[in-house]
């Protein structure tokens, strides 16, 4: 049999691919992934038909993108585009905003589509829906209407952050509450069809019902259920009141996995582009920064630098040009909280970027999307294309005088290219590779021009801050983190998901909520939070809050939101190696100390992991990561060490236990 050695990089892709997979399926899954890679290696074609029969329900995502990845296979690529043909086919422009009053018109149209007498069906298909499956469960719920002889639309829509129970299915008729099925496989769309029609509700399948929706925006809710439950709901629990939702506080996730990403009338339904309107017809730009700064809004791209300080500076700068900048780069190992985010609703961030542009005085942005992510990015283009038939974008918006433009940029996907510095030298087609500061982006940012940057999740708690005003945003959260926090949990949990959690929840209740424990049901042993430059926390620090001030204390980082969890069996000497390798992968090379020094630092673990290190060597590391942090230019090489450090603090034991025993 062909060895995964004679493919390029073969054991590098299968330590990759092993290391995302959960601690608990590991053993399980290493044939199959040796089997595809030493297949792959003897010159097999892999397609992703291969993959998906051979992982099918066993591999979650994030897990099953990496393998795809490492098989050279993009997983979302077909599924994406047949996703969003399906979409685009039923999509009619219905309408103009030329003046504020329009908006309400379009509001109608928009809770028709989302609640009417044609019943509707809606169908999870952000990317964890599609590797799931969802794309065959719409075409299988299509052809059993027509069967049947049911007239309703099937619509896809995006993420309610239940990834583990895709594909969600949602049936909404008029008058009857709104039925959410999962792992709505696609031979089992016959029995939805059927208990539509008669009345009933697949039991197996329904996870909850939903009386009304209640946007965080939105004055009015949608009811769907009108009078008494029929008798066949009233036994299945409210959304209202299954933990996974009544935990959480739904402001940036509202329209998540409700409203079509490819209809802006159905955001618009929701209250959306209402927060501009109030912007553009009675603030000023300086009243909206007042606004943001009175929030306490800190950034969601890792530094948490405060959102209204960057722009004051930025609307303080004198030129006539200035740029906002949407960092979207998200090139943390497998993350992809901010891909569901956008893929879920992306004129939240369009409509955050259009108020910011207003408020520091820019008239053109930019969104930075990681190239990985094929979905988005056409979701994305499709908003800005909708907002610019409808007038939301372009000249004179709302007849305000205010004229915006904005535009998509697919990034390389290195993850230094989310460095603000680095990311603007990309944008203007150079070397992703961080600049010298002063002077800041602020002063002279892209082209040479005044520019603020924002992380998305930033960009979109926008709208909510102008819509209910900065005191109501700063009464959420803790006294120095307000506000919201989107979290994606993976790893080892026995429930892969995405969720919004106030700022200060404790990262054992957002385990235990929502991941239900790890999937092996074994203890916890480690917990990372921060992408890679985060490190591994032990599990006595499992009751610490997910805010800035107590996980910088504690040694890590919020960074973008990643929570990635590992049993008691989890191998944190592997995962350190790892992370290493990741920096080592990386590193953009400009300086010395991080080139350098991450390379030494990949050999030094991987000698460790291989059971030939030596204690000399664990005290080079503390001396190498303390040269890095005072000498790299970036953050990416001042915190590479924290991996190996953050096993070497906390796991110490783990260490020794791999390490040769001299004798002298
Ligand atoms: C190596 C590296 C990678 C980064 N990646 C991202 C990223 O993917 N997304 C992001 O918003 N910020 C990222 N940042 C932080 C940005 O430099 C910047 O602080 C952020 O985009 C500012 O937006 P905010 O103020 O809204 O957080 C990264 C920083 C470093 C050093
Ligand atoms: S620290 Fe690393 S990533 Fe940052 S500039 Fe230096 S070489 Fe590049």
């Amino acid at each position: 049999m062909a060895d995964i050695k004679w493919l390029p990089d073969g054991q590098k892709a299968f330590d990759k691919v092993m290391a995302a997979v959960p601690e608990g399926m590991r053993e399980g899954m290493r044939p199959k992934i040796l089997e595809m890679l030493a297949g792959k290696a003897a010159g097999k074609k892999i397609s992703k038909k291969i993959v998906e029969k051979f992982v099918s329900e066993d591999l979650p995502e994030p897990q099953r993108s990496v393998l795809m990845a490492a098989l050279g296979i993009d997983k979302q690529d077909s599924s994406a585009q047949a996703a969003s043909k399906r979409t685009k086919k039923q999509w009619k422009v219905m309408g103009k905003v030329k003046k504020a009053d329009d908006l309400a018109k379009i509001k109608k149209l928009g809770l028709q589509l989302l609640c009417s007498e044609k019943i509707r069906i809606t169908v999870g298909a952000a990317s964890c829906g599609l590797a799931r499956g969802s794309e065959s469960v719409a075409a299988a719920l299509e052809q059993e209407l027509k069967k049947q002889k049911i007239k309703a639309d099937v619509v896809m829509v995006g993420s309610n952050g239940m990834s583990y129970a895709e594909p969600i299915v949602d049936v909404i008729r008029a008058g009857k509450p709104r039925i959410t099925y999962g792992n709505a496989d696609s031979n089992r769309a016959a029995d939805i069809v059927t208990a539509l029609k008669n009345g009933k509700i697949v039991d197996d399948l329904v996870i909850m019902r939903h009386d009304e929706q209640k946007p965080a925006v939105c004055i009015e809710p949608i009811k769907y259920s009108k009078g008494k439950l029929p008798k066949t709901a009233s036994g299945v629990k409210e959304y209202s009141k299954i933990d996974f939702f009544k935990k959480q506080k739904k402001l940036l996730t509202r329209n998540a996995g409700t409203i079509s990403p490819e209809r802006i009338e159905e955001y618009i339904a929701l209250g959306g582009y209402t927060a501009l309107a109030k912007a553009l017809t009675s603030m000023t730009p300086r009243q909206v920064i007042q606004e943001v700064k009175t929030s306490k809004l800190r950034g969601r791209g890792g530094a948490g630098f405060p959102t209204g300080i960057k722009w004051e500076a930025c609307s303080k700068a004198e030129d006539n040009e200035k740029y906002i900048v949407c960092n979207g780069s998200e090139g943390d190992p497998e993350i992809g909280l901010h891909k569901s985010f956008i893929e879920s609703d992306p004129h939240a961030v369009i409509e955050g970027m259009i108020i910011a542009g207003y408020a520091i005085g820019a008239q053109e942005g930019y969104i930075y999307l990681n190239d990985r992510y094929l979905l988005a990015i056409e979701r994305v283009e499709t908003g800005i294309q909708q907002a610019q038939q409808m007038g939301l974008l372009g000249k004179n918006i709302m007849g305000s005088g205010f004229s915006f433009t904005l535009k998509v940029k697919r990034g390389g996907g290195a993850y230094i290219c989310g460095e603000e510095t680095a990311l603007l030298n990309s944008l203007e087609g150079s070397f992703g590779e961080p600049r010298p500061r002063p002077p800041l982006p602020v002063e002279k940012g892209l082209f040479g021009k005044p520019t603020v940057i924002n992380n998305l999740e930033t960009l979109a708690n926008i709208p909510l801050i102008v819509m209910h005003g900065g005191k109501w945003f700063a009464g959420i959260g803790t006294p120095a983190s307000k506000g919201t926090k989107i979290v994606a949990l993976s790893g080892n949990v026995a429930q892969i998901c995405w969720v919004e959690v106030p700022l200060g929840t404790k990262v054992e209740d957002i385990i235990k909520t929502f991941g239900k424990g790890t999937a092996s049901g074994k203890k916890v042993k480690a917990f990372q939070t921060g992408g890679p430059s985060g490190g591994l926390l032990p599990a006595k620090s499992l009751k610490i809050k997910l805010d800035y001030e107590s996980l910088t204390k504690a040694g890590s980082l919020l960074g973008s939101g990643g929570l990635l969890v590992m049993d008691e069996d989890g191998d944190v000497v592997d995962m350190a190696k790892f992370l290493t390798q990741f920096f080592l992968e990386e590193s953009c090379g400009k300086c010395t100390p991080c080139r350098e020094g991450v390379k030494q630092l990949g050999e030094i673990i991987t000698t460790i992991a291989e059971g030939r290190g030596t204690p000399d060597q664990v005290s080079l590391v503390a001396r190498m990561g303390k040269a890095m942090n005072d000498a790299s230019f970036c953050a990416l090489g001042k915190t590479a060490a924290a991996p190996i450090l953050s096993v070497m603090k906390h796991f110490p034991k783990e260490l020794e236990k791999r390490m040769i025993k001299r004798i002298n």
